[in-house]
């Protein structure tokens, strides 16, 4: 597309923005079961109003949007209220799961600078389940990451993180739970072993921390995780996930300041003044520090444990469902909301396909192959028409022994090509195609 010389009325535009979208998930409603949250409408209406009253905002320099800055202090201090955090603890928001644990890497990295002179090689621990954010992180600070396998319950093997620690580990990650297959990885035993040593221990809880300690108060079995254990000394949680704020939304927590001290950048020579910034982002959009601000009020502990109930529920009869499909089996025991199954009939990928020719979306998975749920309050509401055609695809599949095709089928190729670099390419031109893919959208007038 070429810029326009003269631009549209504002009614053209929105004509073909709506046009656009027409080939977009279902982002408000609750067919998909990954990338957003189906939630009440009153909630999204709430971040959405807070979202655009702050919408020009500027959360770089603290000192222009006194506003922000509360906003942000007062989500930091009701964050770390809920999940234990000591006397001395601290945080900062940042734009998402990623940046928070960009930073709690790149903080780490400086903290053995100056605490482990002698480490000039450092290297992390984290489960080959841990979220790629973290290895893109290690990749980005020079840490040299050392994956932990898993066990056969999908949890961080500790016996193998003990053989695997060295003199130049400075960081040991556990998720909490990971997102995979939702289970949590032994927290207490991670952090231990990272105390024992005395380096650090952070806990990703990016998907479970807006939702794990409503989850413990309905009375839900959910191992300690928080600042509560010993040796945790960084957490990041995402308010655009169970926190249900606007995307762009989570915050890194340190057990003190003085770790927090080396996430922070300034340089104190710009001709352009003192500048200092406390994330990756020089410009933070005030809309989304808002919106967090306001969905976390709005919904106070009584509107998120409500919220957790119905997630909880729609859980259970969604999970309860799978396992009864012929030929489906559940994989691992999933703290929270998070569901994952493979197929012992039938070819797996071909199930996912005929579902999402239904409007369903799930997430393929690999090593083992699975399909995977993240699952929202709104999932309530559609958890029964979900599981009759996931019975009947299912079936389907089975009985016409149906193959894979098209991207699918590269898809299952891929999943178990030995060579992983030949894997690693196809997937760097896969995403080159990505100029090209979005010419179109919308055009389908039956999508
Ligand atoms: C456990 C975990 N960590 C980190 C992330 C990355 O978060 P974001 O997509 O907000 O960068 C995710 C995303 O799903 C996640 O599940």
């Amino acid at each position: 597309m070429k810029m326009p010389k003269r631009g549209p009325s504002r009614e053209e535009l929105v004509a073909t923005m709506e046009k656009y979208r027409r080939t977009d998930g279902d982002a408000a409603g609750a067919r998909l079961f990954s990338l957003v949250y189906a939630v009440p409408p009153d909630v999204d209406a709430v971040a959405k109003d807070a979202y655009i009253r702050f919408f020009s905002q500027n959360a770089l320099n603290p000192m222009a949007f006194p506003s922000l800055r509360r906003f942000e202090s007062e989500v930091v201090s009701m964050v770390l209220g809920l999940f234990h955090g000591p006397e001395g603890s601290v945080g900062t928001m940042s734009s998402g799961g990623s940046e928070s644990l960009l930073l709690a890497v790149k903080t780490a990295r400086d903290w053995a600078r100056a605490e482990r002179p002698k480490v000039t090689a450092p290297e992390m621990l984290l489960p080959v389940t841990a979220h790629p954010a973290l290895l893109k992180a290690a990749h980005m600070v020079g840490i040299k990451p050392v994956l932990v396998p898993m066990r056969d319950d999908f949890t961080a093997d500790v016996d193998k993180a003990k053989e695997l620690i060295t003199d130049d580990t400075i960081l040991v990650v556990a998720s909490s739970p990971q997102y995979p297959h939702g289970v949590m990885d032994p927290v207490a035993d991670l952090a231990a072993l990272a105390a024992s040593r005395g380096i650090l221990c952070h806990v990703d809880a990016c998907i479970g921390g807006f939702l794990l300690p409503w989850v413990e108060r309905l009375g839900h079995d959910v191992p300690a995780w928080d600042f509560r254990v010993p040796g945790v000394t960084s957490i990041s949680a995402d308010l655009h996930k169970y926190g249900y704020a606007a995307k762009g939304a989570s915050v890194v927590l340190y057990r003190t300041r003085a770790l927090r001290r080396f996430q922070h950048f300034v340089h104190a020579d710009w001709p352009g003044g003192l500048f200092g910034s406390p994330s990756i982002l020089g410009t933070r959009p005030g809309g989304a520090i808002a919106a967090a601000w306001a969905v976390m009020t709005y919904l106070g502990e009584d509107g998120y444990l409500d919220l957790a109930r119905r997630a909880m529920d729609a859980t259970a009869k969604l999970a309860k469902g799978i396992a009864e499909v012929p030929g489906l089996r559940l994989l691992g025991k999933p703290v929270m909301s998070l569901i994952a199954f493979s197929a012992d009939e039938g070819d797996l990928y071909v199930i996912g396909d005929r579902m999402q020719a239904r409007g369903w979306r799930m997430d393929r998975q690999q090593a083992p192959a699975s399909l995977h749920l993240t699952v929202s309050p709104g999932h309530d509401a559609v958890a029964d028409v979900f599981l009759a055609d996931l019975r009947e695809c299912t079936r389907e599949v089975i009985e016409t022994k149906a193959q894979a095709e098209g991207a699918s089928a590269m898809y299952g190729m891929l999943g178990q090509l030995p060579d992983r670099g030949v894997v690693r390419d196809a997937l760097l031109d896969f995403m080159e195609g990505f100029d090209t893919m979005a010419d179109g959208a919308g055009d389908d007038e039956k999508a």
